[in-house]
């Protein structure tokens, strides 16, 4: 089996001005991405296209969401064709917020990332279990259920990242620790192996998000099938992120 590049995202969610993106893009521009390594930032939709401008090619970008329509009366919405057309190759979808807060179901994550790699952007794909489930021990259960609304809707696994984020761990500063990371990340594997391919299942890069930091990440990249992170807070930080994409070189 090849080995799996590691996978640094940088979710920015809505944060950042004119000011602090330029200042974001000026220490993005500094990190050396080591060989394996894939970095991609997902910036606010309003500043994706001056980021993609002056961010340096080793670095990719990604939106924090799409649509499930290439255009049309929809106001409010960007769709994967769109973001392709500004040199876009990525989007976030599934995010726990982008669940919580605007009542995305498990299909309708499904049908967007279909819809996101028909249009030949790649994806984000976010799972991961609130507070309440992990303690009412069915925590596979909810990840699996997730995941499935996306086997349900894609064939072609080579174009998604899957990650997992504990909602209780996001923004929390409550690292999940390697071992129960390493143990849900085995556990989709083990379920796209059984309800996919074994080849997917040992090609498709899982990763990890939540509270991932620059004391943290070196710790969590030791696991084997821990495939990088998705970071929030600390991709804001461009000195806390370039520490976290050389955590494992
Ligand atoms: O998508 C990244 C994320 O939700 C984790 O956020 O701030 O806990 O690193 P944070």
């Amino acid at each position: 089996m090849a080995p799996r590049n590691y996978f640094i995202g940088g979710n920015w969610k809505m944060n950042g001005s004119v000011e602090q993106v330029k200042s974001l893009v000026e220490g993005l521009n500094k990190i050396n991405v080591p060989a394996q390594t894939e970095v991609v930032v997902a910036p606010p939709a309003l500043y994706i296209d001056r980021v993609r401008s002056a961010l340096k090619k080793e670095i990719g970008v990604a939106a924090q969401n799409s649509y499930v329509k290439a255009s049309g009366a929809y106001t409010g919405e960007i769709s994967p064709e769109q973001l392709k057309d500004l040199g876009i190759n990525w989007v976030i979808l599934g995010h726990s917020e982008r669940r919580e807060y605007f009542a995305e179901s498990d299909e309708f994550v499904g049908e967007k990332t279909a819809h996101a790699l028909n249009a030949g952007v790649s994806v984000i794909a976010c799972i991961g279990e609130k507070l309440e489930e992990r303690e009412s021990n069915i925590t596979s259960e909810v990840v699996t259920r997730q995941l499935k609304g996306i086997a349900d809707k894609i064939k072609d696994w080579s174009n998604v990242v899957v990650a997992y984020e504990p909602v209780w761990a996001i923004g929390t500063g409550k690292v999940a620790t390697p071992e129960q990371a390493e143990e849900v990340h085995v556990t989709l594997r083990n379920w796209l192996a059984s309800n996919v391919s074994k080849e997917v299942a040992d090609s498709v890069r899982i990763i990890y998000g939540g509270s991932v930091n620059a004391k943290n990440a070196a710790e969590l990249a030791t696991k084997p099938n821990i495939d990088g992170f998705l970071v929030g807070g600390a991709s804001l930080k461009p000195d806390d992120f370039n520490t976290i994409v050389q955590a494992r070189s």
